[in-house]
């Protein structure tokens, strides 16, 4: 530990300004941690945000003798400039990290860590054994982690590009294998993690069986709703449909045969002898238009065999899935996500413990900030999912290129996130992430320019109160 500064006038509980010793600010840099040696009695642990620096004669907007001279060329002065940060209060550290009550005294010396003496081990104390990442710019201090709060789920958010796929992989992934949680993935684009993980650890999405009310929803939709709209929106073929859906006898089929059985048990039903609608003619006009709509890549969509119960029985046995949806339509891939979303469910309901995390990536497609149709049903039975989730161990995994707005997941989904990974952050979201940041002294525009794979890490799995900086190397 090397001295640095000293704590300036007007400090308090909470944060201070320290003013750095001469030559300090070339080694200096925001993010670093600190430890007080508060004259009031304790120890401080804390970190360095929004540095400063100030020179008399250069006072911008103003003459003055030295603005003069340095005008004409001349050298500045330096004898009058000083260099200091906002020092944001970790906690007091005693056995492990205590909130600080008192107030930092004035002139109190502040002593930077240096890469042998890992402020982390204050963090973690004898409770936390699993880490995530390492502190920023120092590779051997390894970030622990709360694993109670796994559960309360986790949010990762981060521009195009910001690393998101990488910390899932590289960290979070082996965070939940570790902390005994199975994990399955769902890998949107089957580029991100398929690729990467062995054969036996991936599946192909369209080997998955989906439950007959997902195959109601996805039939009506490919057949275009059967043309109805509106008040009228549950007619007399979407029921014939159902009722054959309902029946099963449909499992098993190959794609020709699926169409034949479809077209013949559905115009049996609507013949007027069964139903009875006034229409009959009408309505077998309808089926066979939407019928017509039907593409065999449609319907190979809902063979698959592998039921819900399968798949995590699956998880179970390899303790990783990778679900691959690469090749299918968006439609088809959320329609597999509730299926095996409602089977959790119902798992919950008759007071199952998971032991598992979801790890969903590219979240607003699952989750968008207005749902509608399918992402409606999706983004409800996310929020119930993380309801009970909770207090099944069921850990919601979602990763996100933006926050808010737009571009973001929506809210009462991200109300459920208790635990954040930020990263670089888009523009657009530049006020949720300073809601989220200011408070904690971290400017959101230096959110802007995070190189990949840097992560604030906040929230409850964060032993730390505040924000860390957090990243990791890929090997
Ligand atoms: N910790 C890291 N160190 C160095 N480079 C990294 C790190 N993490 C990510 N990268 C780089 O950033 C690139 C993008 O990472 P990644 O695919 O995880 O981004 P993403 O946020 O998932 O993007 P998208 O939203 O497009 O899916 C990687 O190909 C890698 O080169
Ligand atoms: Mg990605």
């Amino acid at each position: 530990m090397k001295p640095i500064g000293l704590i300036a006038s007007e400090s308090s509980e909470n944060e201070a300004r320290v003013i750095l010793n001469q030559s300090e600010e070339k080694r200096v840099k925001v993010e670093d941690l600190v430890l007080v040696d508060n004259r009031n009695e304790g120890k401080i642990l804390a970190v360095l945000r929004r540095g400063r620096g100030v020179n008399e004669n250069l006072k911008a907007g103003g003459y003055n003798p030295g603005v003069a001279y340095a005008r004409a060329g001349g050298p500045p002065s330096t004898a009058k400039e000083t260099y200091d940060f906002t020092l944001s209060v970790i906690g007091e550290v005693k056995e492990t990290i205590e909130q600080n009550k008192k107030i930092l005294a004035p002139g109190s010396i502040v002593y930077l860590f240096e890469d042998k003496d890992d402020p982390m081990r204050y963090l973690a104390g004898a409770k936390h054994r699993h880490t995530v990442g390492c502190y920023e710019g120092h590779p051997s201090w390894l970030v622990p982690v709360d694993e109670t709060f796994i559960p309360y789920h986790i949010g990762v958010f981060a521009s195009t590009g910001g690393g998101k796929s990488f910390l899932a992989r590289f960290q979070l992934i082996p965070m939940f294998l570790n902390a005994g949680f199975d994990v399955l993935v769902l890998d949107w684009k089957g580029r991100d993690y398929a690729p990467y993980y062995q054969k036996q650890n991936t599946i192909s999405i369209s080997e998955i069986a989906l439950d007959p009310e997902t195959v109601v929803s996805y039939l009506c939709k490919k057949m275009g709703n059967f043309g109805y709209s509106g008040q009228q929106a549950r007619g007399t073929v979407t029921q014939a449909l159902e009722e054959f859906t309902y029946s099963e006898s449909w499992r098993g089929l190959s794609v020709e045969e699926f169409r034949r059985v479809l077209y013949t048990t559905v115009s049996k039903s609507l013949n007027p002898k069964n139903l009875g609608s006034g229409k009959p003619f009408e309505d077998q006009q309808r089926f066979e238009r939407s019928y017509r709509r039907l593409k065999d890549s449609d319907i190979q969509t809902i063979l698959g065999t592998l039921s819900a119960e399968d798949l995590l029985r699956l998880v179970r046995e390899r303790r990783l899935i990778v679900v691959d949806m690469k090749k299918t339509g968006k439609d088809e891939k959320l329609s597999v996500f509730l299926t095996f979303a409602r089977y959790l469910m119902d798992l919950m309901q008759n007071d199952e413990d998971l032991n598992l995390a979801l790890v969903i990536d590219e979240g607003p497609q699952y989750c968008p900030f207005n749902p509608d149709g399918i992402q409606r049903e999706t983004t409800d039975i996310i929020i119930d999912l993380c309801a009970l989730g909770r207090s099944h161990k069921l850990c919601i995994c979602i990763l996100s290129q933006g926050i808010a707005g737009e571009i973001g997941i929506n809210a009462a989904v991200r109300r459920n996130l208790n635990t954040q990974f930020v990263g670089k952050i888009h523009p657009l979201d530049i006020n949720e992430a300073g809601n989220w940041l200011s408070p904690f002294n971290i400017d959101p525009k230096f959110l802007l320019s995070l190189p990949p794979g840097h992560f604030y890490f906040m929230g409850n799995m964060n032993p730390s109160p505040i924000p860390l900086l957090i990243t990791f190397e890929v090997k």
